[in-house]
């Protein structure tokens, strides 16, 4: 199973191998300090040639010397797309901008946080001010009670949010909370979905499993993984089959999957989850990761208009900083402690710098402008991707939902793990090197979404669009698609 910004577990490729740097490479128009603002974009592709990313080549080395595979979260070291990760200077708007001086424009934003685009003048303001008086108290403060207050007005049946520092916390700790709350130990999860790399959620999803699970990582014990039963995305009959005759403390699930890249979840698919889980007693746990405050002003949620019983947030409340929170009806939140008998803490949970960061970043978010306006671009650019598609008669696919989009190369459609499975990597991997050439960032792997922000411009929209149909036709002409 794929993931972001966690592991690369998808196997790996048939096809075309990455060209680490594709030909017809151009020294980059961008100086490091130019103005985001200035430039409508990939409008002028950046392409490097070699010699350009040799400032982070030379900081690569340094960092495998020091940090395992040279990163901090293992899709960052492009691994299944060949060459080197680039290091990152500075990030404003739309555009990232790496040690070499060379500009791109961004559709990783941070795997998330940055839906306002890269350095919100009012989000660095609030993180500014939040600064002065102090980073860290553990103990109480306005901050988090305002957040708290913030998150659950936008979400309506979330009565109660406990901050926690990351996704991966709040899905353990919501795990657990289930577990106590049901008085029972089995948990379904879908092949493909990613819930952070907490033991239990690291199992790995074989074709159709309806079985309990496998480690997927050395070092998880076969014991912890063995109450996860993995059931199929978009697949109502592989979990009924895995709630009966079981007893299932809680479904955990991604309404919509963005970690084998982008997978809708058909129309019946959630309300039918919702119907099981009142039929077996057991919990709705919705992970809001990727999509809460992002699809819609309350998540997935209202999106698609499911009452969760448990829902995990985390990147977009945080703005940028380290963030997450897991809620639901008071009924089960009071079991928390101190309030109850579910232990779980933190000592840096509900840091004052980002609360306030989060704070700011919600406040822009709370009329649904931006929202609107973010959907709107990704719809543009998975249009013109599908045209593209179509034009050139290239066997790919493209889903969008919101401003997450996937284009999947070698499948005609993307609907579970199994499907996914076969997409082609290889070729992914050779386009996203000729789109980093043309000065287009995007998630260094198949299996991730592309994030459209408010930083994106019309203008990005059509310059992404003109180097991904010069791509797509430079691998057609050469045999590959
Ligand atoms: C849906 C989902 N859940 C949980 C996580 C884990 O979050 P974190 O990386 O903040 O631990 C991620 C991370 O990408 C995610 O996409």
């Amino acid at each position: 199973m794929p993931h972001s910004e966690g592991e690369v577990r998808m196997q790996q490729p048939s096809g075309a191998q990455p060209s680490a740097q594709p030909s017809g490479a151009q020294p980059s128009a961008q100086p490091s300090g130019a103005q985001p603002s200035a430039q409508p974009s990939g409008a002028q592709p950046s392409a490097r040639p070699p010699a350009a990313t040799r400032r982070s080549q030379e900081l690569f080395a340094r960092a495998l010397r020091v940090l395992p595979g040279g990163v901090n979260s293992p899709v960052r070291a492009f691994k299944s797309v060949g060459g080197q990760p680039l290091f990152i200077e500075r990030a404003d708007g739309a555009r990232i901008y790496d040690v070499d001086g060379l500009s791109y424009l961004d559709y990783v934003c941070s795997w998330g946080p940055a839906i306002l685009g890269h350095n919100h003048p009012a989000i660095r303001q609030a993180v500014t001010d939040a600064a002065q008086n102090g980073l860290s108290f553990g103990a109480p403060t306005e901050l988090e009670v305002r957040l708290a207050d913030k998150i659950t007005s936008f979400v309506p049946n979330l009565e109660m949010v406990r901050m926690v520092n990351s996704g991966t916390e709040a899905v353990i700790s919501a795990l657990r909370l289930a577990r106590a709350y049901t008085g029972r130990q089995k948990l379904v999860k879908f092949a493909g979905c990613y819930h952070g790399h907490s033991d239990s959620m690291l199992v790995k999803a074989g074709s159709g499993a309806l079985t309990s699970g496998v480690p997927d990582s050395l070092g998880v014990p076969a014991a912890v993984v063995a109450d996860t039963c993995v059931a199929t995305y978009n697949d109502l009959d592989s979990v009924a089959g895995l709630l009966q005759g079981r007893e299932v403390a809680a479904v955990i699930v991604e309404p919509l999957a963005a970690n084998m890249g982008v997978v809708l979840p058909n129309p019946g698919f959630l309300p039918g989850l919702r119907q099981l889980c009142d039929e077996y007693g057991t919990l709705l746990l919705f992970d809001e990761v990727i999509c809460g405050f992002r699809l819609a002003k309350g998540g997935a949620q209202e999106y698609y208009g499911i009452q969760a019983d448990l829902a995990c947030y985390g990147k977009v409340i945080g703005g940028g900083l380290p963030v997450g929170a897991y809620g639901g009806r008071r009924q089960i939140m009071e079991m928390v402690a101190p309030a109850g008998p579910v232990y779980q803490a933190g000592t840096l949970s509900g840091n004052p710098i980002a609360m306030a960061a989060g704070l700011a970043q919600l406040q822009l978010l709370a009329d649904g402008t931006v929202l609107a306006q973010i959907g709107q671009q990704a719809s543009r650019l998975a249009a013109g991707l599908r045209q593209i598609v179509l034009d050139l008669g290239i066997k790919a696919c493209v889903n969008q939902v919101g401003s997450l989009l996937s284009l999947f190369f070698g499948i005609e459609a993307a609907y579970d793990y199994d499907s996914v499975q076969q997409a082609d990597t290889g070729l992914y991997a050779r386009y996203f090197q000729e789109m980093l050439a043309r000065g287009i960032y995007l998630a260094p792997s198949q299996f991730e979404a592309m994030f459209v922000s408010a930083a994106h411009s019309a203008a990005d929209i059509d310059a992404s669009l003109q180097a991904g149909s010069e791509v797509l036709q430079k691998m057609k002409g050469e045999g590959l698609l």
